[in-house]
C-alpha cells in the first residue's frame, strides 16, 4: 500500500489486514510505515499479518500495489519505486486527479494529458506491469470505521480481465463492499469523474462518507 500512511491507504490496508490478508505499508519513511503498520495490528483481534517498509522495498515484496498518493505526488511516486517493479505484477491505482493538486478545489479534477490517472499509471511503468483502476469513489471515512461494514460500491476497470479479477476478489474481501467490472482501463476517466462529485456531495449534504451503488445488477463480480 504505497502512501499507506495516509487516510486511504491506511483505511485499506486496516480493512485488508482484518479480512486476512498481508499487508505492507508503504511510505517515503519506514519509521512512519511501522507505526501505520503497529496501529493495525493493535486494531486487529487477532494475529495481523502487517509490516511497514520504504515504498520501493514494500513494491518488490509484493504481487499486488496500490497506489494511494495525492495525485501531486503519483509521478514522483512511480518513478521512485519503477526500478523495484516486475513482470506480472498488479498495480492498482486508487489516486484521483483532483484540482488540490494545484491548489484548487477537491470537487474538481485536472486535465490529465493521458486520459486519467489509471492510464497515466500504465503510461509510466513497463507494460508488462498490469495496471487496475479501483477505490476511487470509497471514501476514507468508511474504510476506516471499522465498527461498520463499507457500505459502497467498488468499481473495477483494467485492459488485464485476470488482474481485474483478482483486485475484484480483494474488493469483495472487504466487509460490505461489493466490487463490479466496470471495463478497460480507459473508464477510469469516468470513474475519477465520480470522486469529485462525491466530494462536492459531502460538503453539501455535510457528511464525509458519500459513496455510489449500482441497481439493476444482481451481483458484483
Ligand atoms: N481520502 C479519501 O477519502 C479518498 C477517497 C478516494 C480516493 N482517494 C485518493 O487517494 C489518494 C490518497 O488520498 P489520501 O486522502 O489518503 O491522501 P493523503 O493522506 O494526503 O496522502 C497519502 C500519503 O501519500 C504520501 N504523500 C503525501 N504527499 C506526498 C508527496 N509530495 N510525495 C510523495 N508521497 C506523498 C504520504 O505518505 P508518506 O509521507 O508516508 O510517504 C501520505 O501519507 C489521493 O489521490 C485521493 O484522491 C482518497
Amino acid at each position: 500500500m504505497l502512501g499507506g500512511t495516509g487516510d486511504e491507504g491506511f483505511g485499506l490496508a486496516l480493512r485488508w489486514s482484518l479480512a486476512g490478508h498481508q499487508v505492507i505499508i508503504g511510505s517515503r519513511s519506514s519509521d512512519k510505515a511501522n507505526e501505520a503498520a503497529k496501529t493495525i495490528a493493535q486494531t486487529s483481534s487477532r494475529p495481523a499479518r502487517v509490516s511497514g517498509l520504504t515504498n520501493e522495498n514494500a513494491v518488490s515484496q509484493s504481487d499486488v500495489v496500490a497506489i494511494t498518493v495525492p495525485f501531486s505526488a503519483l509521478a514522483e511516486t512511480l518513478r521512485a519505486i519503477k526500478p523495484n517493479l516486475r513482470p506480472g505484477q498488479i498495480l492498482v491505482n486508487v489516486s484521483v486527479p483532483l484540482e488540490t493538486a494545484i491548489g484548487g478545489r477537491a470537487t474538481r479534477t485536472l486535465g490529465v494529458w493521458t486520459g486519467s490517472a489509471g492510464e497515466l499509471v500504465a503510461s509510466m511503468v513497463p507494460n508488462t506491469v498490469r495496471v487496475v483502476t479501483a477505490f476511487n469513489n470509497v471514501s476514507a471515512e468508511l474504510l476506516k470505521d471499522v465498527s461498520k461494514p463499507v457500505e459502497c460500491d467498488i468499481l473495477v476497470c483494467s485492459n488485464d480481465d485476470k488482474a481485474k479479477m483478482i483486485v475484484l476478489e480483494l474488493v469483495n474481501s472487504i466487509n460490505g463492499a461489493r466490487g463490479f467490472d466496470a471495463g478497460p482501463l480507459e473508464n477510469s476517466r469516468t470513474i475519477e469523474q465520480l470522486t469529485a462529485l462525491l466530494v462536492s456531495m459531502n460538503i453539501r449534504y455535510k457528511v464525509r462518507s458519500a459513496g455510489i451503488r449500482i441497481t439493476g445488477i444482481s451481483s458484483g463480480s
